[in-house]
């Protein structure tokens, strides 16, 4: 990493506290690293993990979500989806190798300026010791392009996104038979959730480009031929992908277009 290496955070603030507590440290003279660039968000619940992917894929280093402390959010909840919701996407980062510490979410009163100058410190020098993104991950600038892309498609999924939104009512309230779910079950259905999209979209990804056999994708992907073999077999039932040609002994395939 060369020595002036300077991380590009991006920090998506709520208006109401967050915000507020950037503000009165400006006001109040307290720097904070101009490494931080802010974006203005209503409520931390309006972050959607898509927003944090294409924050990555815009070159930011490390992302910054602040929000009101728990049980002030403006709009009741906001805060609580916004946990719900990071705890998902740090979960994701790590399942595609990159350091979910580059992702952070807080909580910032409106007077907490100095609090917000130092957190914003503290979070810059973090991110400054992993490195530009990519590099602690040791990940080439195209196969974290497309590791970051089939994440952003990841939390576009409908499954994933209803889970993150169920999460606290099932574990309150409990499902359509009455019956609470625990903690252990959503981590447990959310990983697994979370990992089949990824390597679906990913599989789909390099199909797009042109046609590989299963084994093909299996070395790309560092999985087992079997694995793909079933994914592949999905895929082909839900129409996303059909066989071309055969190689060898080896059938290809190649992605469909999606009609929107
Ligand atoms: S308004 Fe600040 S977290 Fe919701």
């Amino acid at each position: 990493m060369p020595r002036s290496f300077e991380p590009e955070i991006v920090g998506f603030l709520c208006n109401w506290c967050s915000y507020a507590g950037a503000d009165l440290a400006g006001v109040s003279r307290i720097s904070y690293p101009a490494n931080l660039k802010v974006i203005r968000v209503m409520c931390s619940g309006r972050v959607d993990p898509v927003m944090v992917l294409e924050a990555f894929l815009n070159q930011a280093d490390g992302v910054l979500v602040l929000g009101c402390h728990l049980g002030e959010c403006h709009y009741i909840s906001g805060n609580y989806q916004a946990e719900r919701k990071i705890k998902m996407t740090r979960k994701l980062l790590q399942k595609i190798g990159i350091n979910p510490n580059r992702l952070h979410l807080d909580w910032i009163s409106a007077a907490e300026g100095e609090r917000f100058a130092k957190l914003a410190e503290w979070f810059t020098s973090q991110v400054r010791k992993l490195g530009p993104l990519g590099s602690s991950e040791e990940l080439k600038e195209n196969e974290l392009k497309e590791r970051l892309v089939a994440a952003r498609q990841t939390v576009e999924n409908e499954k994933v996104r209803w889970m993150v939104g169920k999460e606290r009512e099932l574990m309150e309230m409990g499902n359509v038979y009455g019956e609470r779910v625990s903690q252990n079950l959503l981590d447990f259905l959310m990983d697994k959730n979370l990992f089949d999209e990824f390597v679906k979209n990913r599989i789909y990804l390099l199909l797009e480009k042109r046609a590989l056999s299963v084994k093909d994708i299996a070395r790309k992907l560092g999985l087992s031929p079997r694995e793909v073999l079933r994914r592949i077999a999905k895929m082909e039932d839900r129409g996303l992908i059909a066989m071309t040609d055969v190689e060898g002994w080896s059938p290809r395939y190649k992605a469909l277009k999606l009609s929107e």
